[in-house]
């Protein structure tokens, strides 16, 4: 049975500075909620209730958001602001939430093994701090039913379009169904002509404690930085691995673009903002058409 999430959230930020300077890209709001508030209302609607944020230097604020703040809950009471309150108490009462520091940012791969003290000899969810999910059974859940009947690791795969897969890590693979690919290689971030496939690994994923062991014995690799999937390769050269094309939709906020477009997206389905920010984007892009 899974139990445990580990939430890496402890990266520079640097595709989103200056804004990421001094405050952490995960607590960028989408409308109005941190970014990571959304990925462990995830974590908990998939049945997690113990959280590990791993955070470095000028991620304070997460552990903030997530702990109680007396001095402002006594302040909305007096105002008799009940709703709000609520709100924030709901926050700090999500889940057991534990902080871990990543202490020199070496990478995704480095982040995840600062968990393996916490996690133990149990099988754990991943969930990138900087990518929500949209879908009715949450992704994670997804991946942990399958992770419960297959017994191996599972990895979240959207279908991206091929020019832009250089973005992303990219397996390559055999479909075992339509939705469900067994995993036999990964390319981190290939040109067009390199990519085995157009389907990239999602921000979530389920792993068994093993991945400690390779990623143990994992070096330095892209960007001088321990990269997750790297320590994958290595899991998969000792057991099999599967890809799960989700149900849902993936919103990546560490960009500015998906920033914006997320923040659209989630705006338009809010009943007291959507018809009038509707009526603002006709006007808005009425007037642009008008000057191009
Ligand atoms: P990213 O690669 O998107 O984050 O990692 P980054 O390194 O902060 O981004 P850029 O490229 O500089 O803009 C995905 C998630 O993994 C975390 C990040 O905080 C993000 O939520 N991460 C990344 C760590 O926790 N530690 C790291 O060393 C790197």
């Amino acid at each position: 049975m899974i139990r445990k999430a580990v939430v890496p959230a402890a990266g520079f930020g640097t595709r989103f500075l200056p804004a990421s300077k001094s405050q952490p890209k995960e607590m960028l709001p989408i409308v109005d909620t941190p970014t990571i508030q959304y990925v462990v209302e995830e974590a908990v609607a998939s049945g997690i209730r113990d959280i590990l944020m791993i955070i470095g230097r000028g991620k304070r604020a997460i552990e903030e958001h997530f702990d109680r703040n007396f001095e402002l809950e006594e302040e909305l009471r007096e105002k008799g602001k009940t709703e709000e309150l609520r709100l924030l108490r709901r926050i700090s009462e999500l889940a057991n939430i534990h902080f871990v520091w990543q202490k020199e940012l070496r990478g995704l791969g480095d982040a995840v093994s600062c968990a393996r003290d916490h996690v133990g000899h149990e099988p754990f969810a991943v969930l990138l701090g900087d990518t929500v999910m949209e879908s009715t059974r949450p992704v994670t859940r997804q991946l942990m039913e399958l992770y419960e009947s297959r017994r191996e690791s599972v990895v979240a795969l959207e279908e991206v379009e091929r020019s832009r897969v250089g973005r992303y890590g990219v397996i390559k693979g055999e479909p075992l169904t339509d939705a469900l690919w067994k995993i036999t290689g990964f390319v981190e971030k290939p040109t067009v002509e390199e990519a085995p496939s157009n389907l990239a690994i999602a921000g979530r994923y389920v792993f068994p404690p093993d991945i400690f062991d390779c990623l143990a014995r994992t070096g330095t690799g892209k960007n001088n930085e321990i990269q997750l999937t790297d320590a994958m390769r290595l899991l998969i050269s000792m057991q099999p691995m599967c890809g799960l094309r989700f149900e849902g939709e993936r919103y990546d906020i560490g960009n500015k673009l998906d920033f914006i477009k997320t923040n659209v997206a989630f705006a338009l389905r809010r009943p007291d903002m959507a018809s009038e920010l509707k009526d603002y984007m006709r006007t808005l892009l009425a007037s642009e058409t008008g000057r191009s």
